[in-house]
């Protein structure tokens, strides 16, 4: 089948950039779904439905998956397959948007035979659209060519990263304090690699911004040096895996810490737990954050 990658991108930046102005408006309407931490609003299932309307009218032959429509159980299947399948999330930090910080997006991605080749994430209180096809490069607002951050990843990392991670949705015991010692060891090995070099390095910083959509771009970036979660939607991810990609990093499906598990690279969709690492750009101010 001919694709038109950079068209099915055009159209994609388009109407994530349409549906973001939607997001601007409030919602009063939050349910729960799967728990009390799970949540969706009326602008949720509105912002999916004008999304698989438009994508319907213009390629009416393509599958669609969208987290709000999953989640109302109207889909048999949500397993991507080879057939081009657009996989979105109409809000991409919906407690962000229930509380009112702004880290939120829409994030459209498309994938084919299973790999996500084109993505697009706009998040409207940040101005920003991030968006990649595959073979096309990574962009911030059309103009931008991702990576625009200058700093070499540093050679003993994670000594001098910024840590990105998220926490999920999953509140029984066993998953979280699993994933408290996952970001715990990460940054016990951060500080371990740092006292065996006599630096006495850290992790610059850790951060958790609620969307990991957005994680992802700024990993595409370069702002977030490595980003870990473990309880990731294919909607959550479809589009920010590209936008990696296409920017230099990798995204794998292996835990940080577990040096036995061997990372995946160029890795489909399907998992729940992804790992991403940004692009490692060298350039002559090697040695600015080794201090
Ligand atoms: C969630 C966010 C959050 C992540 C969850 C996602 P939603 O998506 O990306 O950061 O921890 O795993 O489900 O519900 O806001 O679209």
């Amino acid at each position: 089948m001919e694709l038109d990658l950079k068209e099915i991108h055009d159209f994609a930046v388009g109407v994530a950039e349409a549906a973001g102005k939607v997001l601007l408006t409030r919602s009063s309407l939050v349910k729960n779904k799967a728990n009390s931490v799970d949540l969706v609003t009326e602008v949720d299932e509105k912002v999916e439905a004008i999304i698989k309307k438009e994508i319907a009218l213009r390629y009416p032959e393509h599958n669609f998956l969208g987290e709000e429509t999953y989640s109302a159980g109207s889909l048999r299947v949500y397993a991507i397959g080879d057939e081009p399948t657009w996989c979105v999330d109409p809000i991409d930090g919906t407690v962000n948007y229930v509380h009112l910080f702004p880290m939120i997006c829409v994030s459209i991605g498309f994938t084919y035979q299973g790999k996500s080749v084109v993505g697009a994430i706009h998040a409207p209180y940040l101005n920003q659209t991030f968006s990649a096809y595959q073979g096309g490069g990574a962009w911030v607002n059309r103009t931008t060519r991702l990576p625009y951050q200058n700093h070499p990843l540093a050679a003993d990392a994670p000594r001098g990263c910024v840590f990105a991670c998220e926490w999920g949705k999953d509140r029984r015991d066993e998953p979280n304090s699993n994933l408290s010692r996952k970001v715990d060891s990460f940054v016990n090995m951060a500080t371990e690699i740092g006292g065996r070099n006599g630096m006495g390095g850290m992790v610059h910083g850790i951060r958790s911004l609620g969307s990991a959509a957005l994680d992802l771009c700024y990993v595409a970036t370069g702002a977030f040096d490595i980003w870990w979660e473990g309880g990731c939607w294919e909607w959550d991810v479809c589009a920010g895996v590209i936008i990696v990609q296409e920017a230099g990093g990798l995204v794998t499906t292996a835990n940080p810490p577990d040096s036995t598990e061997s990372p995946v690279p160029d890795v489909g969709l399907g998992s729940r737990l992804y790992l991403a690492i940004r692009p490692a750009v060298a350039t002559e101010s090697e040695s600015s954050r080794d201090a």
